[in-house]
């Protein structure tokens, strides 16, 4: 069943020379989740951040961490992930043969566990997994950089997702992730999604614009 909308600033468009002081405006102006982008360098063609710049934004905020891993391989460093805070861990099928034991080892780690699928991977991959999840995300960009054009064809793969969760009955957040903004959001939403990613959007403006940037991404 679709849930009341949350809304997941990414902190990849904060200013990363105040990280700490970004995470606690963000989460002051009404974020839902903090969303964490890590990226390698490999499986994406960027560099972001690492488990102890978790670790050291764990006491800013009591929101949980929707930590997204853009790594290949994935599996050395989810237990890192989990021990410096992570609340939800989301790992892409894409980079790798074994995305089941992947979710297998998040949930031992007692986390909340998340797939994510590139705009060109189907629904479909989605058949053996998703009884196994918490979380699926949708990228409506392709992973690697902030402040991206929405994709439109996610569209429909969102609202394939939302089928395929409301059939299976279970609690399972579909979350969308790249270009969202307030003109897109609400098509978004209608389309199936109960969480949205927003990096640019979020953040435009410094911390002053937060609050009335994470209203407007709700729908007013
Ligand atoms: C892209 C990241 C996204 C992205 C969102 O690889 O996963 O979280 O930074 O940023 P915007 O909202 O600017 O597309
Ligand atoms: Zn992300």
């Amino acid at each position: 069943m679709q849930q009341p909308v949350r809304i997941a600033p990414s902190i990849l468009s904060a200013d990363f020379a105040r990280l700490g002081e970004e995470v606690r405006a963000i989460d002051a102006a009404g974020a839902d989740w903090i969303h964490i982008d890590v990226m390698d360098g490999h499986f994406v063609p960027n560099l972001t951040i690492g488990p102890m710049v978790v670790k050291a934004l764990r006491p800013h905020s009591a929101k949980p961490f929707d930590v997204h891993l853009m790594i290949e391989p994935v599996d050395p460093f989810l237990d890192a992930f989990a021990e410096a805070g992570a609340d939800c861990i989301s790992i892409h099928p894409e980079a790798g043969p074994h995305a089941h034991r992947s979710i297998q080892r998040i949930k031992a780690l007692g986390k909340r566990a998340g797939v994510v699928l590139n705009p060109a991977t189907p629904a479909k991959m989605l058949d053996y997994l998703l009884e196994d999840v918490d979380l699926v995300m949708v990228m409506s960009v392709n992973p690697g950089f902030g402040g991206q054009r929405f994709i439109e064809s996610q569209l429909r793969k969102i609202s394939a997702i939302r089928t395929m969760i409301d059939k299976l009955g279970k609690a399972i957040d579909l979350e969308v992730d790249g270009g969202i903004d307030p003109s897109n959001a609400s098509r978004v939403i209608a389309a199936g999604a109960d969480a949205l990613v927003a990096g640019t959007a979020a953040f435009r403006g410094g911390p002053a614009a937060y609050a009335d940037n994470i209203r407007a991404l709700r729908g007013g």
